[in-house]
C-alpha cells in the first residue's frame, strides 16, 4: 500500500447467499472492529439481495456493489439490469469485466468499455477487472493481455476524456489461474502486474495513475492477506470465497491497518 491512496477492501460474494443470508452477511462485515479510518470497505452481493443488504448497510461504512451491469439504460434486454437501476437499489459501485462474466458470459474489451461508459455516466465506481489465464501466463504474455485489457478501456478516447474515464477507476488485478484455486500470485509477482499497470497509465495519461486504487484478487484470504497488501501498488483486495466468512474477511480488512 502507499500513503496517498485509500486502502479498498472489496468482498465479490458471486452468486452464493439468499436475501436473508446475505442481509446477515453484510450486518457482520459492517460489524467488523477495529477498521483502519481510510479503509473502504465494499460487499458485492447477488442482484435480488440488492436493496435489501443496501438498507442494512445504511449509516455503515461498507459501500454496495453490483457484481455486474448492462451498458444501456433500460429497454427490451430480458434479463439485464442497468447503472441507474442500480444506483436507484442503492449501489455505489459495479464490478466490471469479471473473468467469470468474460470466460462464461461472453464479455469483451468492447462491453466493458461501454459497462464503464454507463456506470461514469450515472455516478457508479467501477472496479474493472483484469488478468491473464493460466496458458497466457504459460505462454509469457501475460503483460500483453493486461496492456490489452486495460488500454480497450480508453480505446478511441480523448486525453481528457480518458483522465476523467481513469479518475475514480479501481482497476482489479485477478490472474485467472488465481481464482478460486486456492493459488494466489507470489506477492512479488502480483506487485510487478500492479506497478506494470500503473506505469502503463502514467505514460499515457500522466499522474491520474498514481491516485488510481489496484486490487489484487485471486485466492486472498486472511493469512495471504497482509503480505499482498504490503506491496507499494497493490491499494487492497477483492476477495471471493473468503468474503462469505465473515470472521476471516473481518481478518482480511484489519490486515489493511
Ligand atoms: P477468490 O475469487 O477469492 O475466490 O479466488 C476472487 C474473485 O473472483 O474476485
Amino acid at each position: 500500500m502507499n500513503p496517498t491512496r485509500r486502502p479498498l477492501i472489496a468482498g465479490n460474494w458471486k452468486m452464493h447467499r439468499t436475501v436473508s443470508e446475505s442481509v446477515a452477511l453484510a450486518r457482520a462485515v459492517a460489524d467488523t472492529r477495529p477498521v483502519g479510518p481510510r479503509t473502504d470497505i465494499v460487499v458485492a452481493p447477488v442482484f435480488t439481495a440488492l436493496t435489501a443488504v443496501a438498507k442494512a448497510l445504511e449509516g455503515t461504512r461498507v459501500g454496495l456493489a453490483a457484481q455486474n451491469v448492462y451498458f444501456e439504460d433500460q429497454g427490451a434486454f430480458t434479463g439485464e439490469i442497468s447503472a441507474p437501476m442500480l444506483k436507484d437499489a442503492g449501489c455505489a459501485w459495479s464490478l466490471v469485466g469479471h473473468s467469470e462474466r468474460r470466460q462464461l458470459f461472453g464479455e469483451t474489451d468492447g462491453t466493458v468499455q461501454k459497462k464503464l461508459f454507463a456506470l461514469k455516466k450515472h455516478g457508479l465506481a467501477p472496479i474493472a477487472c483484469v488478468g491473464e489465464t493460466l496458458a497466457e501466463r504459460e505462454a509469457g504474455i501475460t503483460y500483453d493481455v493486461l496492456r490489452r485489457q486495460l488500454d480497450a478501456m480508453t480505446a478511441g478516447l480523448e486525453m481528457e476524456e480518458s483522465i476523467a474515464l481513469l479518475t475514480g477507476l479501481v482497476i482489479a488485478y485477478e490472474p485467472v489461474w488465481a481464482i478460486g484455486t486456492g493459488r494466489t500470485a507470489k506477492s512479488s509477482d502480483a506487485q510487478s502486474a500492479h506497478a506494470f499497470l500503473r506505469d502503463r497509465v502514467r505514460d499515457r495519461f500522466g499522474e491520474v495513475a498514481d491516485t488510481m486504487r489496484i486490487l489484487y484478487g485471486g485466492s486472498v484470504k486472511a493469512d495471504n492477506a497482509a503480505e499482498l497488501l504490503a506491496q507499494p501498488d497493490v491499494d487492497g483486495v477483492l476477495v471471493g470465497g473468503a468474503s462469505l466468512d465473515p470472521a476471516g474477511f473481518a481478518r482480511i480488512i484489519q490486515a489493511a491497518g
